[in-house]
């Protein structure tokens, strides 16, 4: 999977941390950056799945660690940075990936039958987080002048989603967070952009019902086709390579062109 001449990839000699990294598409952003060349630091509230993330990386020639970290959790994103730093010694590149998606599974209802206590987790994982992990790495990258931030939000903010409203506001956020980011931390060369993936066959271990429904994104698309979690590293590897340093307070649709900015 990794390439042996690591120095060749389009982020050699970068630190990355995802969020979210040890399952569905973070994992699949974490593989990608090392075979890219970075080493990669999985922050995950679940740390089983986060080692074995990074030991798949290990045994591929590539170099990874894996963090438990709740994101929502300051005094935990501390820890997990302080880890990343005495590893690593820095923090270039920094995806916000985790969310209360499937793995930590959101229900789905009318708008007024949401209950308080899960528009709450969303807001706090889901908005808070990335803000709080923004916080505690921006430092970091000051620090070097250099930084590469890559939020997630999703294609469903373009076009609402009936029954999802917690979860369609708390991507939007992430939009505003982007912008407002970008203007604060233009000036010391670190941008920050968006991914807004389309609905995505992410679940390891998806029912027929799961299956059915993802299909079913197929007939809004350009490319119709099942969306996985392939189709989004490459937009990510972008985001976080020099390829991309004039650019910043962007958001990239990726979802088969369903979406059309
Ligand atoms: N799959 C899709 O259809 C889709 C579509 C649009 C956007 N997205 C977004 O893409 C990202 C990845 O989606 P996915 O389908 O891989 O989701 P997923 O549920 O499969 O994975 C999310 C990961 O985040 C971790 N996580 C959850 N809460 C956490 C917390 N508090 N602290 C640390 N880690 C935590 C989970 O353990 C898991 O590894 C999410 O931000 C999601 O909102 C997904």
């Amino acid at each position: 999977m990794v390439r042996s001449a690591m120095e060749q990839g389009r982020l050699a000699g970068r630190t990355a941390v995802v969020t979210g990294g040890a399952h569905g598409i973070g994992r699949a952003y974490s593989m990608r950056f090392a075979e890219e060349g970075a080493q990669v630091a999985i922050f995950d509230l679940d740390e089983a799945a986060a080692q074995a993330t990074a030991d798949e990386i290990k045994a591929a020639d590539g170099d990874a660690m894996a963090c438990q970290a709740d994101v929502s959790d300051p005094a935990s994103i501390q820890r997990a940075v302080e880890e990343v730093i005495r590893g690593y010694q820095k923090i270039d590149i920094l995806v916000n990936n985790a969310a209360v998606f499937s793995v930590v599974p959101m229900s789905r209802a009318p708008f007024d039958q949401v209950s308080i206590e899960e528009w709450d987790l969303m807001m706090a994982v889901n908005v808070k987080g990335p803000w709080l992990m923004c916080r505690a790495v921006a430092p970091h990258m000051r620090k070097q002048g250099y930084g590469k931030i890559i939020n997630i939000s999703s294609g469903s903010v373009f076009k609402g989603m009936a029954t999802q409203i917690h979860y369609v506001t708390s991507k939007a956020a992430i939009l505003g967070l982007t912008r407002n980011l970008a203007r604060e931390l233009g000036g010391d060369g670190i941008t920050v952009n968006n991914i807004a993936p389309g609905s995505t066959l992410s679940e390891e271990d998806p029912t027929e019902e799961i299956i059915a429904f993802r299909e079913s994104a197929r007939a809004s698309r350009a490319i119709q086709r099942t969306q996985s979690p392939m189709d989004l590293p490459g937009a990510a590897v972008f985001l976080a390579s020099s390829d991309s340093d004039f650019m910043t307070g962007q958001t990239l649709v990726v979802d088969g062109g369903s979406v059309m900015l």
